[in-house]
């Protein structure tokens, strides 16, 4: 016998910041026949947005998401209609300054949130709707997150296909020094000593120099944010430094085994509980739905191998 899954009301979501991240965002929900506005300074993201059936305002209701580069996060909000009773969230790539400076601003309304997902594209030119689905998106719980805040901003997050990690923002600034902030600059590091060696060594660069310096093509701006705001950015680069100590032999070894191993899924169910919600973020799982008391996710099969 099955028994039918409750539904839970849907908030309205209002994006400010319509280029990459915000404009996909707000185009997915779209699509999805969800009601979402939005709002940024460039009239063209404006219309790009309104063509994807996005309802272009500066009331803020719901579940408002700011989508707006990083040294822009604090003000984006000034002089626009914000409901009172508005959940704010964003999409920022750091989270401990972040959150600091945006629960000074809205207190207990606002939650930390970071898709992990994005092109080295920026602009509204790089919406893409499909761009969360199947991507992480962590989702802020500190000691005074509010819970149903939280659910409210991750639900929005499972609406357009992706997968929430609860973590707090420390936890955030560490893993992602180490996946994000750190292979910015290891690629910028590749690019800038095969540029040194001249105009032979770039003639042949091919997939795996292509690969490693993909990244650093994105707006500079963006990635000297993201790069120096993150606190455990320079103790993550410690950390590969001392890897590139080791005899190369061990360490491809051991690189290899970490990116070749296979991680199975097991579904698990979670209560609504802070402390249970961080400890499925802290084994590597996520959070795909939300029943009533409690979220459906899954973890890794095993633990991760360590190298
Ligand atoms: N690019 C990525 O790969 C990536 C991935 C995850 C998270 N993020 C985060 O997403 C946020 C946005 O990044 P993006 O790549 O979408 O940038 P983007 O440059 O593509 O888009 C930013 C948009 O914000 C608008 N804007 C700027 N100031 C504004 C303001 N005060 N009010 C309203 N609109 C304003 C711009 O006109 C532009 O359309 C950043 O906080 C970034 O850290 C980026």
């Amino acid at each position: 016998m099955t028994f039918p899954v409750p539904t839970l009301p849907v908030p309205p979501v209002s994006v400010v910041g319509l280029g990459q991240l915000g404009g996909s965002l707000a185009a997915a929900l779209a699509a999805a026949g969800r009601p979402v506005t939005g709002w940024d300074v460039d009239p063209a993201a404006r219309d790009a947005a309104a063509a994807r059936g996005v309802s272009i305002t500066t009331v803020l209701t719901g579940v408002v998401v700011i989508a707006v580069p990083l040294p822009d996060l604090g003000s984006a909000l000034a002089g626009l209609d914000l409901d009172p009773d508005a959940t704010v969230t964003d999409v920022a790539s750091i989270k401990g300054p972040v959150v600091a400076e945006l629960t000074g601003v809205h207190g207990d309304r606002f939650v930390g949130g970071h898709p992990m997902c994005g092109t080295e594209r920026s602009g509204y030119e790089a919406t893409d709707p499909a761009l969360f689905r199947g991507a992480r998106w962590a989702v802020c719980l500190e000691p005074g997150t509010d819970l149903r805040r939280w659910l409210r901003v991750a639900e929005v997050a499972v609406a357009v296909g992706a997968e929430v990690v609860p973590v707090t923002a420390a936890e955030h600034d560490e893993a992602v020094a180490a996946v994000s902030a750190v292979p910015h600059l290891l690629a910028a590091a590749l690019a800038a000593a095969a540029g040194q060696a001249g105009p032979l060594t770039l003639g042949m660069g091919a997939g795996s120099f292509t690969d490693g310096t993909r990244v650093i093509a994105s707006d500079p701006a963006f990635v000297t944010a993201l790069v120096t705001g993150n606190p455990a950015t320079a103790d993550a680069l410690d950390r590969v430094r001392a890897q590139l100590d080791r005899p190369w032999a061990e360490l491809v070894a051991a690189g290899h085994a970490v990116r070749t191993a296979t991680r199975g899924r097991r579904p698990v169910r979670v209560p609504l509980d802070r402390a249970a919600l961080l400890a499925l973020g802290r084994a590597g799982g996520a959070v795909t739905r939300r029943l009533a008391a409690f979220v459906e996710g899954w973890v890794p099969d095993s633990p991760v191998a360590r190298g």
